[in-house]
């Protein structure tokens, strides 16, 4: 390995351990014209959308494969294999909506889901999952997850 190379390896490392200590304690990290806050603990959707009010922000919202990515890294570091984010049909079923109210322009959903129809008619939240690459997953509401937060950062 070239001295550059270890160099730049070593500096990512070290920007992984910094991630980890800190965007895994309840802390709001910031990425583009917003910030992020991982839950430290389990809630459902509905406490998790309450909770991130408390928190001065909204259930998330991810309006670009960009903020998908940042998101999956944070999950990662912090080794959480799913996570609520603010994606609902709760009100209409199959019209998917932002808590946050932001547009829907961005889908991620993964392969063969969101599932919600015939047998799965009430999973009605959306979460990101590891074993779907941190893609998309409809699942019952009142199932207990650690969330993800957004607000706009000042
Ligand atoms: C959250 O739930 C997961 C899965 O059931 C569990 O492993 C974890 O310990 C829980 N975390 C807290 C903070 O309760």
């Amino acid at each position: 390995m070239s001295a550059l190379r270890w160099l730049a390896s070593l500096l990512a490392t070290a920007a992984l351990a910094a991630a980890s200590t800190e965007s895994c304690s309840e802390t709001w990290i910031s990425f583009g014209e917003s910030s992020f806050l991982l839950s430290s603990g389990n809630a459902s959707w509905f406490d998790a959308f309450t909770e991130c009010h408390r928190l001065g922000g909204k259930l998330a919202s991810i309006q670009s494969q960009r903020e998908n990515d940042f998101l999956h890294g944070m999950l990662t570091v912090c080794g959480v294999d799913k996570a609520w984010i603010g994606l609902t049909d709760a009100f209409i079923n199959t019209v998917f909506k932002w808590a946050d109210k932001e547009d829907l322009t961005f889908l991620n959903f993964g392969p063969g889901e969101p599932s919600g129809s015939g047998d799965h008619a009430s999973e009605d939240c959306v979460e990101m999952r590891q074993d779907l690459e941190y893609q998309w997953n409809d699942e019952y509401c009142m199932v207990k997850r650690r969330f993800l937060c957004r607000k706009s950062t000042e």
